[in-house]
């Protein structure tokens, strides 16, 4: 358990490299409002700072996020949901204009799975899983995950994702090229430090205009990539009106099995 005031974002900088390591271990790193803040505050930090040529984020052994904060959300209308800007820090991840890697062990699912998505190349162990549960707590993914899988994997496989909440194991996810490599979990921060610094020894400029360069191959920056991930995000904050959300969520929060009723 962190100490009571310890900061639910840590990072540093090691060189070139900007590090970012989640610290919320009592909750599986799960992405609340004010650890997304701190985690915003750290990518602002990186990107003016020009000695800073490669992000990695890191969770922990245990869990790399656990999803977004399912008690935050509870209560929630599908009106404050729309007006409330914490779904766009994952954006601001995809957006980043330097290279990022996540850096994962455990569990990734959610919000979390979508974080790591969120980056440009992932490191895992092999202890990692990567899920997208939501439909088990009465929603769909909402920061990304039902565009970023739909493509990385394609349509069986991102479907089977998120409608019966299928997990990938690290050794599926590095076959399904959704990882770039997966080593045993007491390497799996060293590994993600040193593709960084393999990215952060080769020329600042060309770096950066090679990640832009396969971003814009892959639409990212176009319409219809954003436009995707808005509808997502409309289909996600519309469930919020449904008894099944709440009762979802609820269920999750007082650690019972829920009943769902299609309304
Ligand atoms: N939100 C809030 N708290 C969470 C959390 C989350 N997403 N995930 C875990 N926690 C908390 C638990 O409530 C628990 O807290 P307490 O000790 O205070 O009870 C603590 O972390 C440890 O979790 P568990 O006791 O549940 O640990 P476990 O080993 O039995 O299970 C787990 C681990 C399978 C990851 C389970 O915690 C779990 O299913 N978590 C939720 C996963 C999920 O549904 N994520 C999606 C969230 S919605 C989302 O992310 C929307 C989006 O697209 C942005």
């Amino acid at each position: 358990m962190a100490a009571p005031h310890s900061p639910l974002v840590v990072s540093e900088k090691n060189g070139a490299i900007g590090v970012i390591r989640l610290n919320r271990p009592e909750a599986l790193n799960a992405l609340s409002h004010p650890l997304m803040d701190q985690l915003e505050e750290a990518l602002d930090r990186f990107e003016l700072d020009a000695s800073v040529r490669v992000v990695v984020i890191a969770g922990s052994e245990r869990a790399f996020a656990a999803g977004a904060d399912i008690s935050e959300m509870t209560g929630a209308t599908s009106e404050q949901m729309r007006s409330d800007r914490h779904l766009s820090r994952w954006d601001k991840v995809s957006t980043f204009p330097k290279p990022t890697i996540a850096a994962i062990s455990g569990y990734a699912l959610g919000g979390g799975c979508e974080l790591a998505l969120a980056c440009d190349l992932r490191v895992a162990s092999e202890t990692a899983g990567f899920a997208q549960p939501e439909i088990s707590i009465g929603v769909i993914p909402g920061a990304g995950g039902t565009v970023r899988l739909a493509r990385l994997l394609g349509r069986a496989l991102a479907l089977e994702m998120v409608l019966a909440g299928r997990k990938l194991s690290a050794k599926e996810a590095l076959s399904l090229g959704l990882v770039n490599r997966v080593v045993p979990v007491e390497l799996f921060f060293e590994e993600a430090m040193k593709l960084a610094r393999e990215i952060a020894a080769q020329p600042p400029l060309a770096v950066l205009a090679a990640k832009k360069s396969v971003l814009s191959a892959l639409n990212c920056e176009y319409p219809a990539y954003p436009s995707a991930l808005k509808f997502e995000r409309e289909l996600f904050c519309s469930l919020f009106d449904s008894e099944d959300q709440k009762e979802g969520m609820r269920a999750f929060v007082e650690k019972r099995k829920p009943h769902f009723t299609g309304k």
